[in-house]
């Protein structure tokens, strides 16, 4: 039988329903690995997976809030039931909520910081333990995204979080090098996805002021992921890799 890439490795993929965690779950499934796709969208969780099924891919649904330390404790309970072990963790779930500074509500910065940053955190704690106690390495990717690089209007708050999470995937080299296991960021850039579609204006925008002339597909971001978990990446830890068509080359303005 025709060897996959990730054959015989297990990983879980946060807010992955849909958007670029279901093309990062679909693609790492459609290499040969075991899949468990969270969403905190009951619905959507198991309509991607079942996609993913449709494929031939291995893949299940683990619904609820990865930001909620007691969800994730079950998640790896179910991963471990499931499949018996696990080598890559992708803490991709990440919310956008915009808003001004000056009036932004103690609520938004809160769920923000809640389910971006600790989400992410204690989804690689939690990941590095049980990877750890298998003794076989592993990898670790956080989604990270252009605007923890360049200041945007309106999102103070997500920005400080995604910019966060590049300084802990350093810090964690600290961390989880002994143990095998790298810990690194994708970055992506303005990326079609059924959210940003919404935006009746976002494809004609960032196809303007991106120099490569179009937005990322989910694709675009899933090869970049896919590499830097795979035993391909394997010395390359504590990097982030943006996926923006070059705008932060430039950085022009959106609005
Ligand atoms: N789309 C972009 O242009 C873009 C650009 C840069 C970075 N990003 C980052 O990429 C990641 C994915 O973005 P997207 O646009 O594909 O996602 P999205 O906003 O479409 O959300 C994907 C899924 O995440 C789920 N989700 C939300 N909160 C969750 C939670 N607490 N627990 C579990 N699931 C949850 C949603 O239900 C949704 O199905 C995010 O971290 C985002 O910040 C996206």
């Amino acid at each position: 039988m025709e060897q996959k890439e990730f054959d015989k490795k297990v990983a879980i993929v946060t807010g992955a329903g849909q958007g670029i965690g279901l093309e990062i779950a679909r693609q790492l499934a459609l290499q040969g690995a075991s899949v468990v796709l969270n969403d905190l969208d009951h619905d959507l969780a198991e309509q991607g997976a079942r996609s993913i099924r449709n494929e031939k891919g291995n893949c299940i649904a683990c619904a609820g809030d990865s930001g909620d330390t007691g969800f994730i404790k079950k998640m790896m309970w179910q991963t471990i039931k499931e499949f018996g072990r696990l080598d890559i963790a992708i803490a991709n779930a990440g919310i956008t909520l915009f808003g001004d500074f000056l009036d932004y509500p103690e609520s938004a910065f809160n769920n923000v910081l809640r389910v971006n940053l600790g989400g992410s955190f204690f989804l690689s704690q939690a990941a590095a333990r049980q990877m750890k106690e298998q003794g076989s390495g592993g990898s670790i990717l956080f989604t990270s995204s252009v605007t923890g690089h360049q200041a945007h209007k309106n999102l103070a708050a997500y920005g400080m979080t995604k910019a966060a999470l590049e300084m802990l995937a350093r810090n964690l080299v600290i961390e989880l090098s002994g143990s095998r296991i790298n810990v690194n960021c994708i970055a992506p850039g303005a990326t079609l996805t059924e959210r940003t579609q919404h935006d009746p204006d976002y494809a004609g925008t960032w196809s303007r002021i991106t120099p490569m002339g179009r937005p990322a597909t989910t694709a675009d971001i899933a090869n970049a992921a896919l590499f830097l978990v795979s035993d391909r990446a394997k010395h390359i830890t504590g990097q982030s890799l943006i996926i923006d068509g070059g705008w932060t080359c430039i950085s022009p303005s959106p609005f």
